[in-house]
């Protein structure tokens, strides 16, 4: 498929839906995961940080991690991709759908609606003993780690981790959405982590256009339709003919 007939095919789409990854979120200038000079997991490793085994083996360490992370992105501002779909959604309306990987809050922050974080939000955190989950104060006024607005007990990172289940009714929602996908984009995700990874390959076995935006090949490309392989911000503006 060429760039024309991908970007033809976007724009008759009735339904779309989209898996974000670190890779969106890269010109707002957060760091990627795998990118291997400058990503998270080039400095440490997954399962020091981000697992309920390095919690319980050092519940500060994380928090500070993850603390440091919700100040970076609360500085930080939603980029032209991240416009880009929020754009994408109005012009699609009901038919549109948001999965992101992202734990980093600018989807929301550029105005997208239908969206599931698949990965939990940096800003919130949850009650490891009640489930209740409350917005973090301001980064700067708050020392980690937060207690529970309910019974007092800690809260944890409201994050999945490593090991963990995504929640159940955001990844039924977001399976549904691309299965019935006439065209589903893969934007910034280097698709290693799953399920989100095999949300590509629902809409693919059901029949629809899979297009990827990434400046590099990925482990999903050889499954798709098409990939662009740009930034996120070009690489959107091309596919929607807003260049
Ligand atoms: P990765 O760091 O694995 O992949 C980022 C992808 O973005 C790579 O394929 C890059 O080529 C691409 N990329 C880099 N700059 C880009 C740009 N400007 N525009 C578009 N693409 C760009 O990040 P994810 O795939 O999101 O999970 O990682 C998936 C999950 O693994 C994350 O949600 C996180 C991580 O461990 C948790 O923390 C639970
Ligand atoms: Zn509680």
């Amino acid at each position: 498929m060429t760039l024309e007939e991908a970007r033809a095919a976007l724009h008759t789409a009735r339904r779309v839906a989209v898996l974000t990854g670190a890779g969106v979120s890269a010109e707002s200038g957060i760091p990627t995961f795998r990118d291997a000079q400058t990503g998270h997991w080039a400095r440490f490793r997954p399962e020091d940080l981000a697992s309920p085994g390095a919690y319980r083996r050092d519940p500060n360490m994380v928090w500070e991690w993850y603390a440091g992370r919700y100040r970076d992105v609360t500085r930080a501002q939603p980029n032209k991709a991240h416009h880009l779909l929020a754009l994408l959604e109005r012009e699609k309306g009901d038919g549109f759908f948001l999965a992101t990987q992202n734990v980093d809050g600018l989807h929301a922050r550029a105005g997208s609606e239908r969206l599931v974080e698949l990965h939990g939000n940096l800003s919130t955190a949850r009650c490891e003993a009640c489930g209740t989950v409350a917005p973090l104060p301001a980064p700067d006024t708050f020392t980690p780690p937060p207690t529970c607005p309910l019974c007092g007990s800690r809260m944890r990172p409201n994050i999945v981790w490593f090991g963990e289940f995504l929640p159940e009714l955001a990844l039924e929602a977001a399976t549904r959405a691309f299965q019935e996908a006439e065209v589903a984009l893969i934007v910034g995700t280097s698709g290693q982590v799953y399920p989100a990874a095999g949300l590509a390959l629902e809409t693919r076995r059901a029949g629809g256009v899979v297009i990827e935006v990434n400046p590099d090949e990925t482990e999903l490309t050889s499954s798709l339709t098409h990939s662009v392989r740009d930034v996120a911000s070009k690489g959107l503006a091309a596919l929607m003919g807003e260049a």
